[in-house]
């Protein structure tokens, strides 16, 4: 029999390119779940509204993440592939809770806040004197989006300066997804070579970074991490915090520039960049949805979901539900209410989300204020967005200004 199921993704980019594709609206309001077909092949439940998105991420008794977040879009991650050794974004329960009790904390008490926030800003003022050492047009997304990411991930992990070009060589090859399985695996096998090495010094000679804290506090536990779980933590920082905050960066810049009063607003007023980074996150983050697997039958919304079938949860649909934000597709960075859902929810919620904020806050506060002048180089209709990957944003962001104004 023909399946009913519609094809994700829908098309979107140029129609509505800062928010979910308008049919979504019409799923949202429908009275069940919407069965959909996903580019993998699996057939899923899609579930949009926010109430019930925050009721399968909180429940991983019901809805279990071993099928990995992305296994309905990426061919690579096939949801029946077994949970191994150090995969902890596919564990549930007590499995995950050993990562988890010790990953958040390295990740908030590495190098200590207070010394690491500094880091970040200044790290931002460099890539901006860079910037005013060239003339436009450059690719932002290349110039200062990419590398603020790759640093700060380098700093998280502390990876020596010397072997900095190569660590960020190798993880943008890993997540460029225009690369074929040849040239993936030629930069795949040297970057986890390259991570296992770092562990194992770490683990004989612990500083203060992730790896480290995670390696002392482990040790600690009933059962201390093994190197392979280790190298396959840092591994996940990396696929987990590269991309998705550079995306992040340069998508809220390209919506600040299209809604040019938005952006005015954070030239006169920088203090309004942590409200404005909670809205970019709202409008734009979270990519094309997680996936989940229900244990058990159970019910969301009156679809009744049998045990073993998929479920996507779109955690950009809840960001957009008049039901949760008024007038969601409105990107306004004085908006009072939060609480979006582009962390996610429950026990996988991202747990670098305060590092994320804190390089977005960093570039709002600072890029506006030094280069009020900044526009786009190009049509906007001729900018490429990013298609079918995890994480949404443009492919470039070609831009130009008149003058970089000094830091402070
Ligand atoms: C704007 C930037 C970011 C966004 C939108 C984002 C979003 C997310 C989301 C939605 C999840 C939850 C996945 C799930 O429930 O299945 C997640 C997980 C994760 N994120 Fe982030 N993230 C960002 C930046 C970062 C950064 C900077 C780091 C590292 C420093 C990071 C590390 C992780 C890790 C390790 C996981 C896996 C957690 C787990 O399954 O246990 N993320 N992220």
């Amino acid at each position: 029999m023909e399946s009913k199921a519609i094809p994700l993704p829908l098309p979107r980019e140029q129609v509505c390119p800062f928010g979910p594709p308008p049919e979504i609206e019409e799923i949202r309001q429908s009275s069940s779940l919407t069965r959909v077909l996903c580019p993998t092949g699996i057939e899923a439940w899609l579930v949009t509204r926010y109430a019930d998105v925050h009721e399968v991420l909180g429940d991983s008794r019901r809805f279990s993440s071993r099928v990995g977040m992305a296994g309905h879009l990426l061919a690579n991650q096939p949801p029946d592939a077994p949970v191994e050794e150090g995969d902890f974004n596919r564990m549930d329960g007590e499995d995950y809770l050993r990562f988890r009790r010790v990953m958040a904390p390295a990740i908030s008490t590495v190098k200590r806040t207070e010394l690491f926030r500094p880091l970040v800003r200044s790290t931002v003022d460099e890539l901006l004197d860079g910037l005013a050492a060239e003339q436009g047009p450059v690719d932002l997304h290349q110039k200062f989006s990419n590398p603020l990411t790759s640093s700060i991930i380098a700093e998280l992990l502390d990876v020596p300066h010397g072997d900095r070009e190569l660590f960020r060589d190798l993880a943008k090859a890993l997540f460029d997804s225009t690369i074929d399985v040849e040239a993936l695996d030629a930069a795949r096998l040297p970057l986890f070579g390259y991570l296992h090495t770092l562990v194992v010094e770490r683990m004989r000679t612990p500083g203060e970074d992730v790896i480290s804290v995670m390696a002392a506090k482990g040790k600690a536990a009933e059962r201390p991490f093994t190197e392979l779980e280790l190298t396959k933590v840092a591994a996940g920082f990396l696929a987990a915090g590269f991309d998705t905050t550079a995306a992040a960066i340069s998508y809220g810049i390209l919506a600040l520039l299209r809604h040019r009063e938005q952006f005015s607003l954070l030239c006169d007023d920088p203090s309004l960049a942590p409200d404005a980074a909670e809205e970019i996150l709202r409008l734009l983050a979270a990519g094309s949805g997680m996936l989940r697997v229900a244990t058990v039958d159970t019910e969301v919304r009156g679809t009744r979901i049998a045990a073993g079938d998929f479920v996507v949860v779109s955690a950009q649909a809840a960001n957009h539900d008049p039901a949760r934000f008024t007038a969601p597709d409105r990107l306004d960075i004085t908006r009072t209410r939060r609480q979006h859902l582009a962390f996610g929810h429950g026990p996988h919620q991202c747990p670098g989300q305060h590092v994320a904020r804190m390089e977005l806050v960093a570039v709002l506060a600072a890029l506006p204020r030094r280069v009020p002048s900044l526009r786009l180089a190009e049509p906007f209709s001729e900018i490429e967005f990013k298609k079918d990957t995890a994480v949404f944003g443009p492919v470039r962001l070609p831009v130009t200004w008149d003058h970089v104004l000094p830091g402070s």
